[in-house]
């Protein structure tokens, strides 16, 4: 019979051993991704939103203009659209993971 803490070290040892990873973040997209995410964002909601998001028929999506917003808000509307007006669902095209890269890359400031 091995003493407790012999037990304790033996039941350690492989939690020790395993790498220490970090779950992933909800929003961490593949880079190939991303860039496709991007082009998504310039060529279709651009469509709507202006190809710098400073509004067209639909409203301006800059960094000034979503302050009032959160990630996941945003990332709702992208998913699910707003019905009654031409924001059309995404949800067919996208994950949730990637609507939040969206939301998060439309909150941010940056050269456009
Ligand atoms: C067919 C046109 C169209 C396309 C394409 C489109 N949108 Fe929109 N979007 C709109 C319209 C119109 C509104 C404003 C609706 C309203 O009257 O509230 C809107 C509103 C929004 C809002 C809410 C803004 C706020 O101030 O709360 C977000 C966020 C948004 N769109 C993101 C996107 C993203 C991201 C894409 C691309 C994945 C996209 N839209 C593509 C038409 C479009």
């Amino acid at each position: 019979m091995p003493s407790p803490l012999a037990l304790l070290i033996l039941l350690a040892a492989p939690a020790l051993a395993a790498p220490v990873l970090a779950p992933p973040a909800l929003a961490d997209v593949a880079p190939d991704r991303a860039a496709r995410l991007e082009h998504l964002v310039v060529q279709d909601c651009g469509s709507c939103h202006g190809l710098t998001m400073k509004g067209g028929l639909g409203s301006p999506l800059t960094p000034e203009a979503l302050a009032h917003a959160t990630p996941e808000g945003l990332a709702g509307i992208i998913l699910d659209g707003i019905p009654g007006t031409a924001m059309p669902p995404w949800r067919p095209l996208i994950s949730q993971a990637e609507a939040i890269w969206i939301a998060r890359y439309l909150l941010k400031d940056q050269d456009r």
